[in-house]
């Protein structure tokens, strides 16, 4: 299987001299193909930075990254936007939608960015949509869409450019327990019928449940690591529980 992402001996400190806190702490693991990895841990873990550092939204301060067997952290700060269009999807907790573009133009923004043909796009923005159900909002703006609408608009954003890599943080945050089941369904589904790659952090355990793999993280570190093998996702999702019980973490609403 081809590895996807790697860290490799990771780190990341905030503050200046005097006053350092390690933040994330020597950090190491793969992401095969087709993989569908969760992230939890306690509040003020290192989550969110985590994925920042993968999305090169921020920098490490030591250690490698690799997507596709290419080192991120090597690329210069005017092809960081190019690298991000077209190789990485993203998935908010609040779905970064502009509100002044439709749906359609929304979904469509990185592929207008790469300067591709506009019947490409509309073919490419029908066939996701379609993918997703929001085939009749298209010409909507997001304020006249609901919270999952949006939720799968954001989604349908992520997955145009068919990206080697989807980051999603906290991407049920946000939303209903209905509306959030729909979504990691669809995420489940993104990833077991289009071969998507999905990196997600979640607090939410039922969220989690749907994964292969969860990588628990606390105080920076990687705390232990749950495969769901296996197991029923019902199995998976105690064994969930367990560890997020051991690590003291919030359990916001076990269903
Ligand atoms: N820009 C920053 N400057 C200084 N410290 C920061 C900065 N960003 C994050 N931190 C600190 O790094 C730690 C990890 O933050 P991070 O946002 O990665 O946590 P998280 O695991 O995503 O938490 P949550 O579950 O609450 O979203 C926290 O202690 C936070 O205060
Ligand atoms: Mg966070």
């Amino acid at each position: 299987m081809d590895t996807v992402l790697k860290i490799d001996s990771v780190e990341k400190y905030y503050g200046n001299k005097g006053n350092v806190v390690k933040v994330i702490d020597d950090i190491n693991f793969d992401v095969f193909e087709g993989e569908f990895i969760g992230v939890m841990g306690p509040s003020g873990s290192g989550k969110t930075t985590l994925l920042n550092m993968i999305a090169t939204i921020d920098e490490v301060s030591s250690g490698h990254i690799y997507v596709d067997n290419k080192d991120i952290t090597e690329i210069s700060q005017k092809d960081l936007a190019k690298f991000r269009r077209e190789n990485l999807g993203f998935i908010f907790q609040d779905f970064n939608l502009l509100d002044t573009l439709t749906i359609h133009e929304n979904i469509a923004l990185a592929l207008t960015i790469n300067r591709c043909k506009k019947g490409d796009i509309d073919e490419k923005v029908k066939k996701v949509a379609h993918t997703l159900g929001i085939d009749e909002i298209l010409t909507k703006y997001p304020y006249e869409a609901s919270g999952g609408q949006k939720q799968r608009c954001a989604c349908a954003r992520a997955l145009i450019t068919n990206p080697k890599l989807i980051l999603a943080d906290e991407p049920t945050g946000a939303l209903d327990s209905r509306s959030a089941q729909m979504l990691i369904e669809m995420l489940s589904n993104l990833n077991k019928e289009l071969g998507a790659t999905i990196l997600m952090v979640t607090h939410d355990s039922f969220t989690a449940s749907y994964c292969d793999r969860i990588l628990f993280i606390k105080d920076g570190k990687i705390f232990t690591e749950l495969r769901k093998g296996e197991n029923s996702r019902k199995q998976f999702f105690n064994q969930i529980l367990d560890v997020v019980a051991l690590l003291g973490g919030d359990v916001r609403d076990v269903r």
